[in-house]
């Protein structure tokens, strides 16, 4: 157990004589910004003196001469208006270092667990997987490893888009474009370029209808724009001058963005214009938006020859996805795609029917908020079912065949009104006991701070990104082997697993480390760099400490034998440890508020920590054999965090790099 957990613990009781709301005070127990001010501080008292009416530094010197502390805190002590300062025992500290050494889960307790199903990833396959899928499967999968190490019931699911509209444009570009000798040897490439086909053919006529009218509104907003610089000019009032002149600024941009819009129309438009081959195709295939979408219905309804295609595609399709997943080091204990779920949407919306949540309207079925929002339609008026028919059937299989008590949903911002109405209706369709969470993400954005594209304006394919992050990776891991004192230490393998563990590990923790709500940039220099909050400066610190066990010749295992010699004497050493100690701490707030930034955190300061005490503090040069000793000891307890800690980042932590 964390010192801060045992120190709430010795506080609970006598809170509860205090107030029913134990839990919030409780909260009020932190560490100290400040070590002057001892190493935690609890500053309830002030809020539970002014309910009840007392002199706050009374209640406060109440409680500490009620709590027990003797054996855990030096001193205990009443500061300022009411705060509680305290500071641990050194013997107490040393005497949880021992107990840690020889403990696998490093002072990590089980909680209670929770049966959890954890949906991420979830890509719509039949597409290559792009950028926009990094962050649910990274997020996701840290989450699922944190919380299945805290001794939780984890499933994951990936909830796979393998029934949509896609597989209707496969099916359309298959019957009428497919290169035959190409889809023999690689299946996966020729679906690719047939989907990439048909979504350009598609956009193409898109853009011809469109692009009239949006020209026209361009129009538009100049008329506007020169009728209020007229306005602003003649304006006598300052005030209202500025306020015309604020307005037009936000008619320019409004017409900047629909200029943007145009000119990537305009783009596709060229692409297909220049290229007679294609033109002479998108001409041929006048109506093939319609079409597609056609294949899709007679997919959906049973069609035998669609049906026969798409299963001929899905194992494709499949195999493509577990490519990325094996680089990314990412894997599901389900993949229960939107096709799975088929079979029984019929019976979700009669049975939402019945229970008179779900009411026809215009023809389609729907239901409805009760705050009146939109509604969330459950069969369109075609008779299809959607993907809010297809999560109901998910949750309530997801209840009835494993017993989930928690469900989270790893996905885009973008996916917000959905999970609302999702959960909404989940709850009144008799699933209020579940907890069910959308773990919520922004976007990856390039350096023009709009989402992540390529040059030419394609999405950025994930593989390839994998592929380029261990290629500079690699090089950066070269050079800086090249560039040792007594020369290269990696033989050519050793580089290349290296090059990877920084590569992805890189991708990785550039994603986690920021609050998963924000959108952020996507820079390779600043995710490979070696110092920073980057994986390479943690996988660096903990081989750097690998590297002193190689040059002392230290046996671990005979190390571990003797964790009676651990003391914490110096600052830096307690300092060290404390941070260590405070693993758990780290992990629980990952869990309450499943945010794995909180833990990139935490590994960023305990790598800061170990720097300060090489500063302060000689291991191999250490005389003392004693203390040397305990200084190993020290290393290894901080290696086997950082070590432990990258693994449920999902990143590897080489022992030399
Ligand atoms: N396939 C969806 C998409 O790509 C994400 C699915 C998320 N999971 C779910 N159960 N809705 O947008």
């Amino acid at each position: 157990m964390s010192a801060l957990q045992e120190i709430r613990n010795r506080f609970a009781p006598v809170l509860a004589g205090l107030t029913d709301d134990v839990e919030s005070s409780l909260s009020m127990i932190r560490s100290s910004q400040d070590p002057k001010f001892g190493d935690f501080q609890a500053n309830c008292a002030m809020p539970l003196a002014k309910k009840s009416g007392v002199a706050p530094r009374d209640l406060a010197q109440q409680m500490v001469d009620q709590v027990q502390l003797d054996d855990l805190c030096e001193t205990v002590e009443v500061a300022g208006p009411g705060f509680i300062n305290l500071k641990l025992r050194t013997d107490w500290l040393e005497q949880q270092a021992r107990r840690i050494v020889a403990d696998d889960r490093l002072g990590v307790q089980q909680v209670e667990p929770k049966k959890i199903v954890i949906d991420y990833s979830s890509p719509n396959v039949a597409k290559p997987m792009h950028v926009g899928h990094l962050r649910s499967s990274v997020i996701g999968n840290c989450l699922e490893r944190v919380l299945r190490f805290l001794g939780h019931d984890v499933i994951s699911d990936n909830h796979i888009g393998d029934w949509g509209t896609q597989f209707g444009m496969i099916i359309y570009g298959y019957g009428n474009f497919v290169d035959e000798s190409t889809y023999a040897k690689e299946p996966v490439a020729e679906l690719a370029r047939l989907y990439r086909l048909v979504n350009q053919l598609s956009d193409y006529h898109d853009a011809c209808s469109k692009q009239p009218a949006l020209e026209e509104q361009i129009r538009s907003y100049g008329d506007r724009i020169t009728g209020s610089e007229l306005m602003a000019e003649f304006e006598n009032s300052e005030t209202e001058k500025k306020k015309k002149k604020k307005a037009l600024k936000k008619l320019r941009s409004e017409q900047d963005g629909l200029r943007e819009t145009l000119s990537s129309m305009q783009s596709k438009l060229e692409t297909i214009d220049s290229d007679s081959e294609l033109k002479k195709l998108a001409t041929a295939h006048a109506d093939i938006a319609r079409l597609a979408r056609l294949e899709t219905a007679k997919l959906h309804s049973g069609d035998e020859g669609n049906r026969a295609l798409w299963d001929e595609f899905l194992p494709e399709c499949l195999k493509a996805l577990d490519h990325v997943y094996e680089k990314l080091g990412v894997s599901f204990d389900k993949t229960l795609g939107e096709s799975f779920y088929q079979p029984m949407l019929a019976d979700v919306v009669a049975n939402l029917k019945e229970s008179g949540l779900a009411t026809d309207s215009d023809g389609a079925v729907c239901v409805f908020a009760e705050d009146n929002a939109a509604p969330f339609i459950v069969q369109k008026s075609d008779g299809a079912f959607t993907y809010a028919t297809t999560d109901l059937a998910t949750i309530r299989y997801r209840v009835e065949e494993f017993g989930t008590q928690v469900m989270l949903y790893v996905v885009d911002t973008r996916q917000s009104e959905h999970f609302k109405l999702l959960m909404d209706t989940a709850k009144r369709w008799g699933y209020g006991d579940v907890e069910i969470q959308h773990v919520n993400f922004g976007t990856v954005l390039g350096d023009d701070r709009r989402p992540f594209k390529t040059r030419s304006g394609d999405t950025v394919g994930l593989e390839s990104l994998l592929d380029e992050a261990v290629a500079r990776a690699y090089k950066i891991v070269c050079d800086n082997d090249d560039a040792k004192p007594n020369g290269p230490e990696l033989d050519e393998s050793e580089r290349r697993s290296v090059g990877e563990a920084v590569g992805i590990g890189g991708i990785k923790y550039a994603d986690l480390h920021h609050n998963r709500e924000s959108d952020y940039v996507f820079n390779w220099d600043k995710m490979l760099a070696k110092t920073g909050d980057t994986a390479a400066y943690i996988q660096y610190a903990n081989a750097r400490i690998n590297g002193i066990f190689r040059k002392g010749d230290i046996d671990l295992e005979s190390l571990r034998s003797d964790a009676e010699s651990l003391r914490l004497e110096h600052a830096s050493e307690r300092g060290l440890f404390q941070q260590i100690l405070s693993f758990e701490d780290a992990l629980i707030v990952v869990e309450r508020e499943m945010r794995p930034n909180m833990l990139t955190q935490f590994l960023f300061d305990t790598a800061n920590r170990l720097s300060s005490f090489y500063q302060d503090c000689p291991v191999l040069k250490e005389e003392d054999d004693a203390v040397r000793t305990s200084r190993l000891l020290l290393c290894d307890l901080t290696s086997r965090t950082l070590t432990q800690g990258l693994e449920l980042l999902g990143i590897d932590a080489p022992k030399q790099m």
